[in-house]
């Protein structure tokens, strides 16, 4: 019998030539209006050649407000579609499907936005690790932000791209609604699950009325909040249950959503996602600067960094918050196996994916449909073609030390494990590689 790995997924609108996805990560590449740059098409270049059937995109805002950091392509407004498309043409050529990634971040940011200094969200309670303000949605916020949904769910379809996601995971908006421990509502969008649910089903419903019944739409979703997963923070609530998580994609899928991206964590990033070996906190001291000063934590957590006892004490409750390493590869199975059962749609499932044998049983066993991939990928952009080839591992793997993770705020994406390459200079050639071709030459 055929490899499960390589045979077509089929969704109601769209058919990918393997079950391997490229799961959403990128780096700041474009213009600080969010116009779209080279180095964008560069980057899911690497990824389409190494072999993915599909490449789900990183965070897009949908609405200026909703952006997280400066220099991330954006889908806002009409000017942005031929950059897009240029970008699904590229991709396209190296028969590789390209899904975009509906977002908005509400409170949860990394570098606050020039232009909205402070976000919106369910609720006006500052985000618990770096202290961002937001206002609390009125209604009328919230139709205006389901409208912009819709409005970008149909330039990415005018673009010729292959489906969208709603980034409905990781504690940005559509996580702040459906949270039980971050919506403290008290009018129709607060209260029980259903409540809860209703500003991103309210989102379905208007990207369905927009682009009509056969462009493909996918949900990521948090299946479980574990949102005091930190000892810092340990006096919110857990939030949302797999069981809850569950309930809500039957929802989904009866709005008109084709498939489930399984995801974890009620923020981002979280112990759980991506799931660690170790946190580099030397690293972070340094790049995290920026964002330390742009809440209004900012003594606590530059202290906490700074100090050499207290950043030794922050990274092993970090690290021990997550899982042990030897479990990092598919933590997330057991949620998406409860989602499977719960609807009728394809599911795919993240979480440090890196070893056919590993994702053939995950499919096999029906725990889920197909996996998403980062940072492995990031690792090993041709990963899909070693599994091709045979192999069941690269030879030098994803080691899960987050190095990228910590580097991404402030340097460009890219493997920044020392140990995964003969010297510095190497790994700095091939972290600087997605300049290549520049825009200009
Ligand atoms: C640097 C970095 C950036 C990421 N950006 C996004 C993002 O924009 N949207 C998203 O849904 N997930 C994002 N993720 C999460 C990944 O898509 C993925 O779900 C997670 O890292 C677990 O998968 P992995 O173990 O294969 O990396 C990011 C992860 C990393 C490390
Ligand atoms: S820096 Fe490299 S090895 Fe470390 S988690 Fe990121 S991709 Fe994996």
């Amino acid at each position: 019998m055929s490899d499960v790995i390589f045979q077509p997924l089929g969704f109601r609108n769209l058919s990918v030539k393997n079950r391997v996805f490229r799961s959403n990560i990128s780096g700041r590449f474009d213009n600080y209006d969010g116009s779209g740059s080279q180095a964008r098409i560069n980057w899911e270049l690497k990824f389409a050649r190494g072999g993915v059937g599909a490449i789900i995109s990183s965070f897009v805002p949908v609405h200026p407000r909703g952006r997280i950091i400066p220099n991330y392509a954006t889908i806002d407004r009409d000017e942005r579609i031929p950059f897009w498309r240029a970008l699904g043409k590229a991709v396209h050529d190296h028969d590789c499907k390209y899904i975009l990634q509906l977002s908005h971040g509400g409170r949860q940011r990394d570098i606050p936005d020039l232009e909205y200094p402070k976000g919106q969200s369910s609720t006006n309670k500052k985000d618990p690790l770096h202290g961002f303000e937001c206002d609390r949605m009125t209604i009328a916020d919230i139709k205006d932000v389901v409208g912009a949904f819709a409005e970008g769910a149909r330039r990415a379809r005018d673009a010729g791209l292959d489906g969208v996601e709603l980034h409905g995971a990781n504690g940005y908006l559509i996580t702040q609604f459906l949270s039980s421990a971050i919506n403290d509502r008290t009018d129709e969008y607060g209260g029980p699950l259903q409540n809860r649910a209703r500003f991103v089903l309210e989102i379905v419903k208007a990207i369905r009325a927009r682009v009509g019944r056969d462009f493909h739409l996918q949900m990521k979703i948090s299946a479980a909040d574990h949102n005091n997963a930190l000892a810092l923070l340990k006096h919110e609530g857990p939030g949302n249950t797999v069981e809850e998580s569950a309930q809500v994609c039957k929802w989904l899928v009866e709005a008109g959503v084709d498939a489930i991206h399984v995801s974890t964590g009620s923020s981002f990033p979280h112990p759980r996602n991506p799931a660690g070996a170790d946190l580099d906190v030397g690293m972070l001291s340094h790049t995290y600067e920026q964002l330390a000063s742009s809440g209004t934590n900012t003594f606590r957590n530059l202290l906490l960094f700074h100090n050499a006892l207290t950043a030794e004490l922050f990274r092993k409750q970090w690290v021990e918050a997550g899982v042990p390493k030897d479990q990092i590869e598919g933590l997330t199975l057991p949620d998406a196996r409860t989602i499977k059962q719960a609807v009728s749609v394809p599911v795919i499932c993240t979480g440090g994916f890196q070893t056919a044998s590993v994702i053939r049983k995950a499919i096999s066993d029906g725990d889920c449909d197909g996996v998403s991939i980062a940072r492995p990928l990031v690792a090993n952009n041709d990963l899909v073609k070693q599994f091709a080839a045979g192999r069941d591992r690269a030879d030098k793997p994803c080691t899960y030390c987050n190095k990228c993770l910590v580097h991404v705020v402030e340097h460009p994406i890219g493997c920044y494990e020392e140990s995964r390459f003969p010297s510095t200079e190497a790994m700095l050639r091939e972290v600087m590689s997605v300049f290549q071709p520049p825009a200009f030459q």
